[in-house]
């Protein structure tokens, strides 16, 4: 997980505690809508395909607009989210879904070092998460986590699917003191030093606090793929892999495939983001060892179902 500092652009930014938000642009708007009629930025997003250019102007309330090519201007619905480098004017009704929000309550108040708890916002990420969990939670096979920290998605998905009284078990692997710097590469070190330094730290006493409610969670401390090795894995319905470099991703990746119950889900943290390419590079290869297809996701995760 990149960890997804929150940037407040300035115009209606829709998230946990965006409809807050949302509510003090409205009260700014009706105090000084009148007087800031400019956009707050007008740009034209960039794209990968030539044919797809379009400005577009976001104001201080929230309102979009689109400019055409013969110059007049279109209203655009308001972004339903805006956070973790995903803008979307879908639906997004799971943000104020009860059992949605205590589920990601908890993971955001792990004890990770990342921000503050409320300035976490990767609420779209752990909604894939918890929505792969509760499909898996119908097949057999147990649950995995490969980088876990303090536990951010891992605590939202078993608040969300009740994972303590699912009859299986959830195994949550790290190192938790952060990424082997020996399995590093040289395009990755400088963030993966970075993160060591700034998010990672012993997390294995935190993790095991965090888990008590569940009999059923168990921590394992040990360096991947190596550390697969020393526990006794049955079948897997679910796959979270999220250790912030290549090397371990694949070779987890490669020992638990065959584990993997048909219709299980493996999700890859990160694999879309600009700041991991390596990481998407030797996914790719790997599936295509395989003869699979990894999902890109614009949350920035990989999506991947055992056929
Ligand atoms: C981005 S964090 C995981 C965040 C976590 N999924 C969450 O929801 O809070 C990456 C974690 O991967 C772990 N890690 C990286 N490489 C590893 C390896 N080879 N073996 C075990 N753990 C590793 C790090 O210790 C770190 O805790």
């Amino acid at each position: 997980m990149s960890g997804g500092a929150y940037r407040h652009l300035g115009y209606t930014a829709t998230s946990l505690d965006g409809f807050v938000s949302a509510r003090a642009m409205n009260w700014w708007s009706r105090i000084f809508g009148s007087l800031t009629p400019k956009p707050a930025a007008r740009t034209a997003p960039p794209s990968l395909d030539p044919d797809i250019v379009y400005r577009e102007s976001v104001y201080r309330d929230g309102r979009r607009q689109r400019l055409l090519p013969g110059g007049r201007e279109v209203n655009l619905p308001p972004f339903t989210y805006n956070a973790d480098g995903l803008a979307t004017v879908h639906d997004a009704s799971f943000l104020v879904d009860p059992r949605f929000r205590e589920a990601y309550r908890r993971g955001a108040s792990s004890g990770h070092r990342i921000c503050p708890p409320e300035q976490l916002h990767i609420e779209w990420r752990v909604y894939l998460c918890c929505w792969a969990a509760a499909h898996a939670a119908k097949l057999p096979g147990d649950f995995v986590e490969c980088g876990v920290s303090t536990g951010v998605v891992s605590l939202a998905v078993c608040r969300y699917v009740e994972f303590e009284k699912l009859g299986k078990t959830f195994w949550l692997f790290d190192t938790y003191g952060g990424i082997p710097a020996e399995q590093v590469t040289d395009a990755e070190r400088p963030l993966a030093l970075s993160k060591n330094q700034r998010h990672y730290f012993d997390s294995y006493a935190l993790v095991q606090e965090n888990f008590s409610a569940y009999p059923n969670v168990r921590p394992v401390r040990g360096k991947l793929p190596e550390a697969l090795d020393g526990v006794d894995l049955g079948a897997l319905a679910y796959l979270h892999i999220d250790m912030n470099i290549a090397y371990p991703e694949v070779e987890a990746s490669r020992r638990l495939w065959e584990r993997m119950t048909r219709g299980g889900v493996i999700i890859y943290d990160d694999y879309a983001s600009p700041a991991h390419s390596e990481q998407k590079r030797a996914l790719d290869g790997f599936a295509a060892e395989l003869g699979v297809e990894i999902l890109s996701l614009p949350t920035g995760q990989g999506l991947l179902l055992r056929p």
